[in-house]
């Protein structure tokens, strides 16, 4: 079995994470969206399957992350569960379903609990959430935090240029994440700002950071799927790194296939009955 391949192959949990970053042992994450490739992810010996809201941009074609509903985030992590036997399945509750008062963010997290059977949710927000993680916490369900760059907040940010590189904006950001690991959460997702501010909360916290586009000091990292296996296009950011070209992949693939069914030339005598 190749190296990357799992060597524990017992369920990934919050509490063995958090030993992870005790033993300094760095924590994978991977979106998934669709029960084929979350199988792929998790025999590949992925530690996270994140069901990210990114569904809305690279399952539906939004332009945000904003779309996506409750029922559709369920929709996604169903299919991811079915398919996972080792990651720890963390869903996004999306837009809309946890800021409106604590009682129906708690409301919709229990939905996604009961009908999912994911492992975790993951919220978007520091301080001005902190009252619905703890209710969700208090309900038993694992939170993981999510700083930075926040894509449900794009609207109010403008723009998807690096966060926190002011220090009034950084100053909030270390106030959150330790606000987010005193309320329980298990983990923080730091997204798109500078390594080194990153690398000021992965010290002074003791749960796992996990970042995208947040540097190297951080005790794992998250990309996005497609965008890792070079399926989307007209997406590179500087931290995107791409393991494969899978949209040359499959666009040869695809044109060959349709140049084989218009020269007769599939299928052949063996692929018939
Ligand atoms: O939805 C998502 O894919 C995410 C990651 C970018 C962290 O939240």
């Amino acid at each position: 079995m190749p190296g990357y391949l799992v060597d524990d192959a017992r369920k990934v949990t919050t509490h063995r994470l958090i030993q992870m970053k005790n033993e300094g042992k760095k924590i994978a994450m991977l979106t998934s969206y669709d029960y084929t490739t979350a199988g792929i992810v998790d025999k590949a010996g992925m530690d996270i399957i994140l069901v990210g809201d990114s569904a809305s941009n690279v399952m539906a074609g939004n332009v945000t992350t904003l779309p996506i509903t409750l029922d559709q985030m369920i929709y996604h992590a169903k299919a991811v569960v079915r398919a996972t036997t080792r990651a720890l399945v963390v869903c996004d509750m999306p837009f809309g379903t946890y800021q409106v008062n604590p009682t129906e963010g708690v409301t919709n997290a229990i939905r996604i609990m009961k009908e999912s059977h994911c492992d975790a949710l993951k919220l978007e927000g520091g301080v001005e959430i902190i009252d619905v993680v703890k209710k969700i916490l208090d309900a038993g369900i694992p939170v993981c935090g999510h700083l930075g760059l926040t894509p449900q907040s794009i609207n109010k940010f403008g723009t998807y240029t690096v966060r926190a590189r002011e220090k009034a904006e950084a100053d909030k950001l270390i106030n959150d994440a330790h606000a987010l690991e005193d309320a329980g959460c298990f983990a923080v997702v730091l997204e798109k700002i500078p390594a080194i501010l990153a690398k000021r909360v992965t010290e002074e916290l003791s749960i796992p950071v996990i970042g995208i586009g947040a540097g190297k000091w951080v005790d794992g990292q998250v990309l996005v799927v497609a965008d890792m296996l070079g399926m989307t296009t007209g997406f590179s950011p500087k931290f995107l790194r791409r393991y494969a070209d899978l949209y040359t992949i499959m666009t040869d693939a695809i044109g060959q296939y349709i140049t084989d069914v218009k020269n007769k030339k599939f299928p052949n005598d063996d692929e018939q009955y």
